[in-house]
């Protein structure tokens, strides 16, 4: 059965959707099998993995729906062994669409159920915000993880995401785990940087990942030429950084974390 981990902050450009990608790039580098699932209408994760918007017939957002079944809309990648269940804009409705159904929480939860055999892995790419699709992305979580951008304003909201966590801990899935915070667009010149690594240290009570990621223009650029930063420079700091970080991941397959 596949681990289920959300990445999530409901800040806004903070990298989770640049780690999605890439630590699912590398999971499967690593001969796992990936699913990552675009729970954004900003549609950057299937854009950013080189699916074209023109070539989506059916995407996440019928899936949840339950007008297709999940594994009818998922699409190859240029990794063999990771996929991608795709988004379009049309997820933006969901939001107010979700209010009035039955199981609203339990949407994604509940359309994962007939794919979870199917991957090793499967990571859910959350949208900024702390609404129903993101508390959807949440509850079909079995972990979560929280990537952390290295700037000033960074650990604000991180008591609001814990709270909401705890909140869905204690009255929708009692089982769900934070893996852990990731810490992004890290650089060593910038003495803020290091900072916010030792507030996050002081007042994170979570594990945080060894594995630090810097900020490299070659990460942002990869996205727009449809590539993880695997299959776009693998030699660069930053694809070392989400390679160590996957194998961090591999680490915690069999140990629990809370
Ligand atoms: N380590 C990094 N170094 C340099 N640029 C980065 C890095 N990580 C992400 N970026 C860039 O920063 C921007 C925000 O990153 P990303 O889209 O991954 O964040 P996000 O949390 O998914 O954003 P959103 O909240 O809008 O979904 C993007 O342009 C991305 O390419
Ligand atoms: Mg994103």
């Amino acid at each position: 059965m596949a681990r289920i981990i959300g990445i999530v902050n409901q800040k806004g450009g903070v990298g989770k959707t640049t780690t999605a990608v890439n630590l699912g790039a590398y999971l499967a580098e690593m001969g796992k099998f990936v699913l990552i699932i675009d729970l954004d209408p900003q549609t950057n994760a299937t854009s950013g993995i080189g699916v074209d918007q023109s070539a989506i017939e059916l995407s996440i957002y019928e899936a949840i729906l339950g007008k297709v079944k999940l594994s009818e809309i998922v699409q190859p990648t240029m990794h063999e062994t990771l996929r991608i269940a795709p988004a379009t804009s049309d997820l933006a409705g969901l939001n107010a669409e979700l209010p009035n159904m039955e199981r609203r929480e339990f949407k994604l939860h509940d359309a994962l159920l007939e794919v979870r055999n199917d991957y090793d892995y499967i990571l859910i790419d959350c949208p900024p915000t702390l609404g129903y699709i993101t508390l959807n992305g949440i509850v079909a979580s079995d972990e979560v993880l929280i990537p952390v951008q290295a700037e000033y304003y960074a650990l604000e909201g991180l008591a609001d995401l814990l709270q909401t966590l705890q909140l869905v801990k204690e009255n929708i899935r009692p089982e769900i785990q934070i893996l852990g915070a990731v810490l992004t667009m890290y650089d060593k010149r910038n003495k803020l940087s290091n900072d916010v690594l030792q507030e996050l240290y002081k007042h994170f009570p979570y594990y945080i990942f060894r594995s630090v990621i810097p900020r490299s223009v070659r990460l942002a650029e990869a996205p727009s030429f449809g590539r993880s930063i695997a299959a776009f420079d693998s030699a660069n700091p930053g694809a070392k950084a989400y390679e160590r970080l996957a194998r961090e991941v591999l680490g915690t397959e069999s140990s629990t974390r809370l």
